[in-house]
């Protein structure tokens, strides 16, 4: 098995790095060995390192910049996605691409399942389905794993803002009318790794997987249940969880539209591990106690 991961400085990849061993059948490449708006790198490097199992960690992950940078987002999220795929197809290996809950429109009044009609409203989710069209088209074997809100000690996500800003300031307003469940990306690190070994044992058959945490929440849910981990943790915050006010989407003004319903089912990915998916709130505790134990809050 020879496992080649696009993308270790991401959140994903930062958590893929930190569980598989490093040794001569691995190998993390980063932009500078490959840019995916140079696909001509991504191609030189697959067919010199033979890879059995592709990761494809890279994203162009910025939803509101997405809609002022178009084509950027497209060559990451989807033309070079497809180059990828046609390399998987080529040495028929095994690709793992990560999707997203913005493929939805967000209308539905259940969480989503893997066969729904995809409807993106924004560029980036339109970006992020055109990948995963390509990689449908290539013919090459393939997991892509849509999951939702992901949040890690490290890179940029909801978690780190929010306690940022509740350290500095004595009043805040979240979104209220977002439902979805935040995802760790240690989670989403630790699941690829085990479809990797299944797949290693001919256990996997292609298709799209939803990936997510269980349980549900709206985005003010999480900020109030991660400002009173971090009280309860003894750390001192400018803005305790009755200070954080409720808002709407509306008011929030931000560039891109985003679904209101981010609920995703992964019953399907739940049968093939023989396990369920751990409550949002374990992920949420688990990055706010790493982030205290780095000191991010000092
Ligand atoms: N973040 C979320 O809430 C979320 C939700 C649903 C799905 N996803 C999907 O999950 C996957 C991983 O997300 P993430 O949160 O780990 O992303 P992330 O933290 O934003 O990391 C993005 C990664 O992509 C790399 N990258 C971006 N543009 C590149 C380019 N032109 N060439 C080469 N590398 C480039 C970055 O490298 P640099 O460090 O060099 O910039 C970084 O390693 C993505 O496919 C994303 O669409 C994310």
């Amino acid at each position: 098995m020879k496992v080649l991961v696009f993308g270790g400085s991401g959140q994903v990849g930062s958590e893929l790095k930190r569980i598989i061993a490093l040794n001569d059948s691995v190998r993390f490449v980063d932009r500078l060995e490959a840019d995916f708006t140079k696909p001509e790198m991504i191609e030189r490097l697959t067919e010199d390192f033979q890879p059995t199992h592709i990761i494809n960690a890279v994203g162009y992950t910025a939803v509101d910049q997405a809609e002022l940078e178009e084509s950027l987002a497209l060559s990451v999220n989807a033309e070079a996605v497809k180059v990828i795929a046609s390399c998987a197809t080529r040495l028929d290996a095994m690709l793992i691409h990560y999707s997203t809950d913005y493929v939805f429109d967000g209308s539905s009044s259940r969480p989503y399942e893997e066969n729904d009609v995809p409807n993106p409203l924004g560029v980036y989710g339109k970006s992020k389905l055109l990948g995963e069209v390509h990689i449908k088209e290539a013919g090459c074997r393939y997991m892509i794993l849509r999951t939702s809100w992901v949040i890690s000690a490290t890179g940029k996500n909801f978690i780190k803002t929010i306690l940022k800003l509740a350290k500095d300031k004595d009043q805040l307003t979240v979104v209220n009318d977002q439902i979805g469940a935040p995802t760790s990306a240690k989670l989403i690190a630790r699941v690829t790794w085990e479809l990797i070994q299944k797949d290693a044992q001919n256990l996997l058959s292609s298709g799209v997987y939803h990936l997510c945490s269980s349980g549900e929440a709206s985005w003010f849910d999480v900020a109030v249940h991660a400002i009173n981990r971090v009280i309860n943790a003894g750390v001192l915050l400018a803005c305790d969880s009755n200070k954080v006010a409720p808002i709407t989407t509306l008011e929030y003004l931000a560039r891109a539209t985003r679904p209101l319903n981010s609920r995703l089912n992964s019953n399907k990915l739940e049968r093939l591990l023989a396990a369920h998916m751990p409550h949002w709130t374990a992920g949420v505790d688990g990055t706010i106690d790493e982030l205290i134990e780095k000191g991010f809050l000092k």
